[in-house]
C-alpha cells in the first residue's frame, strides 16, 4: 500500500474521526497514485494516522476506511456489513438501508434491502475495487431473489468514472415491502434515489400522530405518497397529493390502490400550486413541504433559502387556524437553524404565531455521526400556526 502524507489541518480533523481528505490539504504528490487506489495516511512527522483510499480526480480525495493499520480486504468488508446489519436488528419491517456510506464506515456505499430485494449504489472508484467481494458478501447474508447494481452517476461524475448498472437475479417492475403495517410498491430501476425515501420512514409516523379523523391534508412534493398514504390509513384523512412527476404520481396512485385506499392526485408545480389554490381559497388542517435537494452544495444555499421562504409562506396562507405544517431540508447546508429562520419571517409576513411542535431528523437506519457534519443531511419542524 503507498504512503501519503497529508498537512497538520487534516490531521487534527482525522485526529477527530472527521473521515475525508481534501485535495489541498495532501503533501505528497497527487500524480503518484490511481483513482481508487488504497493508502496508508501520515501526518508530517511521518506518524500513522489511518487507512483510506484516494482519488486524485475528486474534491474528496481520500475517504478514511479504518484507523488502524489493518488489511483491506474480504475480511475488513464482512466484518463492516455484519455490523452494520446488527445495528439495525429487529428495528425495522421488511424495508429499510442497511448501509449508509460514511454512517457506516464503508465509504462510497449504499445499501438499500426492499423485501426480498437489494439496490446497491457504489458511489466512488475505491469502492467499486470491492464490487465483487461486497456483492459476494451480500447475496449470503441477505440471499436476495434479485440486486438492482448501479454506479451512480453523479457521484461516479465527480470521480471521472464512467456510471454503469447491472443486474443479478430478477428485478421485477414493482417490488412490494411494508413499512409501519402499510404497504408500498416502488420501482428499483429509472428510479429517485434507491426506489423510495426511507429516510423519512420516522417522519411519517410522528406527523400522522398529529392528525386528525377526516382533517384535509396537502402532501406537497409527495414522490411515492407516504405521508398522505399515513394520513389516510392511520386517520382516514381527506388527503390530496401534489408531484411535478407523472411517474410519482402513478406510483403514488398505486400505493393507495394497494391499500385500498382514495386520495386525490395533482401534477403539478408546487411553487405555483400553492399560488392557485390560494386564488381558490382552500384551506388545509396539515400541510406537508418535503422538497427535493435545493441546495447540493454551499453556493446555492442562499437560492434554496428563498425557494423555502416561497413555499413557507404560502403554505402558512392556506392552513387552518392551529393547522401544522411540516417543513424538511434534506441538505446538510440548510439545517434546523435556517428552516427556523424561514419560518419565523415567515410567520412575521404572515402576521401569524408559530409553535414549534417536533424537531425531524432522518431515520435512524441513516446513522448521524458526530464527528461528520456531513452526515445529518435531512432535518425537519413540525410547527402549528395561530391567528393572534
Ligand atoms: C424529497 S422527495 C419527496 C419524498 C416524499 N415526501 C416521501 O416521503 O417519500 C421530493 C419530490 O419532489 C418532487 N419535486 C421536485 N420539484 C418539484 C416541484 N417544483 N413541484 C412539485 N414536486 C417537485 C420530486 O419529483 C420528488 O418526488
Amino acid at each position: 500500500m503507498k504512503r501519503c502524507i497529508i498537512n497538520k489541518k487534516a490531521a487534527k480533523k482525522v485526529h477527530e474521526f472527521f473521515p475525508w481528505v481534501y485535495k489541498s490539504d495532501i503533501i505528497s504528490p497527487l500524480e503518484e497514485y490511481e483513482a481508487g487506489e488504497l493508502v496508508k495516511i501520515f501526518d508530517e512527522n511521518e506518524q500513522f494516522l489511518a487507512v483510506g483510499y484516494i482519488n486524485p480526480a475528486s474534491t474528496i480525495t481520500i475517504r478514511i476506511l479504518s484507523l488502524k493499520d489493518e488489511p483491506i480486504n474480504y475480511r475488513f468488508f464482512k466484518s463492516r456489513i455484519l455490523r452494520a446489519a446488527a445495528k439495525r436488528v429487529k428495528l425495522f419491517d421488511n424495508a429499510c438501508r442497511v448501509i449508509h456510506s460514511e454512517g457506516d464506515y464503508l465509504p462510497g456505499l449504499i445499501v438499500d434491502r426492499y423485501g426480498e430485494y437489494l439496490s446497491v449504489q457504489f458511489l466512488t472508484a475505491g469502492i467499486l475495487r470491492f464490487k465483487e467481494e461486497i456483492l459476494d458478501i451480500l447475496l449470503n447474508l441477505y440471499e436476495p431473489k434479485g440486486v438492482y447494481i448501479e454506479g451512480e452517476k453523479n457521484s461516479l461524475r465527480k470521480e471521472k468514472v464512467e456510471p454503469f448498472n447491472e443486474i443479478i437475479g430478477e428485478i421485477p417492475e414493482r417490488v412490494f415491502f411494508v413499512e409501519n403495517g402499510i404497504k408500498f410498491q416502488v420501482n428499483l430501476i429509472d428510479a429517485q434515489k434507491t426506489g423510495f425515501y426511507l429516510d423519512q420512514r420516522r417522519n411519517r409516523q410522528i406527523v400522522s400522530r398529529y392528525i386528525k379523523q377526516k382533517d384535509k391534508i396537502l402532501d406537497c412534493f409527495c414522490h411515492a405518497g407516504g405521508f398522505g398514504l399515513y394520513a389516510k390509513v392511520k386517520k382516514d384523512a381527506d388527503v390530496r397529493l401534489v408531484d411535478i412527476s407523472e411517474d410519482a404520481i402513478a406510483l403514488a396512485k398505486e400505493n393507495f390502490m394497494l391499500n385500498d385506499v382514495k386520495g386525490k392526485f395533482v401534477v403539478a408545480n408546487v411553487f405555483d400550486y400553492l399560488r392557485e389554490l390560494r386564488k381558490q381559497k382552500e384551506k388545509f388542517d396539515v400541510i406537508i413541504l418535503d422538497p427535493p435537494s435545493f441546495a447540493k452544495s454551499r453556493s446555492k444555499k442562499s437560492s434554496a433559502l428563498k425557494g423555502f421562504k416561497d413555499i413557507t409562506v404560502n403554505a402558512m396562507k392556506l392552513i387552518r387556524n392551529e393547522g401544522y405544517i411540516a417543513l424538511f431540508s434534506c441538505s446538510h447546508h440548510v439545517g434546523l437553524k435556517d428552516l427556523e429562520q424561514v419560518i419565523m419571517q415567515s410567520s412575521i409576513d404572515n402576521k401569524k404565531v408559530v409553535e414549534i411542535v417536533e424537531y425531524l431528523f432522518q431515520d435512524v437506519d441513516h446513522p448521524y455521526i458526530l464527528n461528520n457534519e456531513f452526515s445529518l443531511y435531512l432535518t425537519g419542524i413540525l410547527f402549528k400556526v395561530l391567528d393572534v
